[in-house]
Formats: structure tokens, C-alpha cells, sequence
């Protein structure tokens, strides 16, 4: 019993930083996600699978800059001025295009970094740059550009005094429109289990981990386990009644409003924005049964 009203007392007091933290993203549900997935300096990041082998100590600052050719009538900006990142660390800035014309508007993007000596060791692994891409009239992307610096940069006799990089696009019309891939492939991209994994740590793992019952029971396996069934974690009564199973679309459903879809439950939180949902699921759907290391 005991153990039970502490665990309540943390329950509330998290209710109210959600509560908080629920302001912020009915405002700016992308900027938030942007923030999370972008500051990786509690060791979110560590669990990323980076791309490259290493990650250092040493800091670089690299800031974005945008711009568009003369008459081509797309705003086009950097979503953040800039991320500090490690080397070796990878990053995810987000760009946004609209088309203020009442056409559809083929563009591709060609960019530079500068010192230009750095491009060497820059290393983009999505970008929209790599493609022509159409806005239809009026409409406005957000596109996601994931990279990191090459840990070598440090050891380059000729790079080593670099802090500071920027990162430069510009959009022109593009003169081969057919081979256009449609940018709002963006809003509807595949549900990514890293970004999800990501999510879960910054919107989850205050209260859940994945084999221990913390504030929340443990989640590893919870698709495909019946709702409220983890032995020895003391869940409400409504949860504990449900005769649901959990599936991506029950956790979906579950997320968006959890006293909505089980009236009586008791979890403080939900998760407004269907894309993030998503994303969660599929990072919880896609971990191993089993623990692959010891957790801690
Ligand atoms: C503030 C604490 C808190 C946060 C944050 C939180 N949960 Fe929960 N969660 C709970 C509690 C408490 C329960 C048990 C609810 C009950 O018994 O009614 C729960 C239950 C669940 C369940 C049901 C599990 C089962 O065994 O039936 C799932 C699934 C779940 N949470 C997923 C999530 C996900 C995914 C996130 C992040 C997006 C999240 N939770 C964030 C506190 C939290």
C-alpha cells in the first residue's frame, strides 16, 4: 500500500509537468519533436544507431542558412538556426518549403558548406537535396535533413581549429520537372522506429521502462500482451477490467487519450500528434522479445 501512494505521488507530480509540456506542443507539436529528437545532450542519442563508428568529445556548432533563386515564389527556411552536436554524432534539422504560387512548382536544392574545407568530412545520410521535388500550389513541407561530422575532422591537421560550420541550401526551379518526386512524401513517411525510440525516451521513459515496473509497468512485448495484465504492477481497476489486447492500432487508440479510450484508467498523459504515435508503436513493436544486453 505503501509502495502504491508514493507511486501516485510521482504520478501527479508528473501530471503537472505534462500538463506543462502539453502547452508547449498543442502549440508546436513539430518544433517540440524537433527539440527532442535534436538535443541529444542527456544521452538520448547514445542509443541511437549513429552512423558512424565513433563519437567524440568535441563539439561543432553548425548552423543552417537558406535561400531560394531570384523568382522562384517558394519561402523557403531552416526550422532551427542551428545544433551542437559531437562528432560522430548524428543530427536531424528540419527545413520548410512552401509554395506561395497557385502552380505546382518543381525545385531541387544544391548546397555548400563552408569552411568549404569541412565538406570532406560532412556526411548527410537523408536529405531532400538529393532530389527534384514538387510543391503543389500552396503547399508547405517540412523536410528533414539527418547527418553527422565525420569524427576526423578533430585529427585533419587542416580541419582540427573548425568549431563553427554552416550548412547552406538554395532552391532553384528545376528545368527536368518529370523526374519530380512529390515532397509531400514527408508528411506521410514511414513510421521510424528510431525516431520512435527517441519519442520513448523523452515522452516515456520518465515513467516506463522496458523490463522494469517503474511508475508504469515494463513495456518490452507489450504488443500482443493483454491490456493490464503484468504481473505484480498495481494497475487501476479499469485497466485491469479491459478485455482488450494491445495492437498497433489498440495503442494507438490507448495513446491519443487513454481515459478516453478506457474510461477509469490511470495513465496522466497522451500523445497528441498521430505521427509521433506512430512512430512510438513502431519502436515498440519492433524491440526484441528478449533484452539483447543487461538493462540499466
Ligand atoms: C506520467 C507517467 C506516464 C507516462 C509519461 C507514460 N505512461 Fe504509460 N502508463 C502509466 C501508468 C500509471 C499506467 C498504468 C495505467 C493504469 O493502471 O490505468 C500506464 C500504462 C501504459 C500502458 C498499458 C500497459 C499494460 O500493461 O496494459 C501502455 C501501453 C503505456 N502506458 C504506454 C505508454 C507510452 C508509449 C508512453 C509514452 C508515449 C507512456 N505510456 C507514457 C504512466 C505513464
Amino acid at each position: 500500500m505503501q509502495k502504491l501512494t508514493s507511486t501516485w505521488v510521482t504520478v501527479a507530480a508528473f501530471v503537472a509537468v505534462l500538463a506543462v509540456m502539453g502547452t508547449v506542443t498543442s502549440y508546436s507539436v513539430t518544433l517540440y519533436r524537433l527539440f527532442c529528437q535534436v538535443t541529444g545532450a542527456n544521452g538520448t542519442t547514445q542509443r541511437a544507431t549513429g552512423p558512424s563508428a565513433t563519437v567524440s568529445d568535441r563539439v561543432v556548432t553548425v548552423f543552417f542558412d537558406t535561400s531560394v533563386a531570384p523568382n522562384m515564389p517558394w519561402q523557403f527556411r531552416p526550422v532551427q538556426r542551428s545544433i551542437k552536436l559531437h562528432l560522430g554524432q548524428e543530427a536531424l534539422a528540419f527545413f520548410e518549403a512552401k509554395n506561395l504560387s497557385d502552380h505546382d512548382i518543381v525545385g531541387h536544392a544544391t548546397f555548400n558548406v563552408t569552411p568549404e574545407k569541412v565538406g570532406l568530412y560532412f556526411k548527410k545520410i537523408q536529405c531532400f537535396c538529393f532530389n527534384e521535388e514538387k510543391l503543389t500550389a500552396g503547399q508547405d513541407v517540412q523536410m528533414p535533413v539527418t547527418f553527422f561530422v565525420d569524427p576526423r575532422l578533430a585529427t585533419d591537421p587542416n580541419t582540427e581549429e573548425v568549431h563553427e560550420i554552416t550548412l547552406s541550401y538554395t532552391f532553384f526551379q528545376s528545368k527536368r520537372p518529370e523526374d519530380a518526386i512529390d515532397l509531400s512524401r514527408f508528411d506521410a513517411r514511414a513510421p521510424a522506429a528510431e525516431i520512435g525510440g527517441q519519442l520513448f525516451n523523452t515522452q516515456c521513459a520518465g515513467c516506463h521502462e522496458l523490463d522494469r515496473i517503474h511508475i508504469g509497468p515494463a513495456l518490452r512485448g507489450v504488443v500482443g500482451r493483454a491490456a493490464g495484465s503484468l504481473a505484480g504492477y498495481p494497475y487501476s481497476a479499469a485497466l485491469k477490467a479491459a478485455r482488450i489486447v494491445w495492437t498497433p492500432d489498440t495503442l494507438n487508440q490507448w495513446l491519443a487519450g487513454p481515459q478516453n479510450f478506457i474510461p477509469g484508467s490511470q495513465m496522466p498523459m497522451q500523445v497528441a500528434d498521430p505521427t509521433s504515435r506512430q512512430d512510438i508503436i513502431t519502436y515498440l513493436t519492433s524491440l526484441p522479445r528478449q533484452p539483447g544486453r543487461p538493462a540499466g
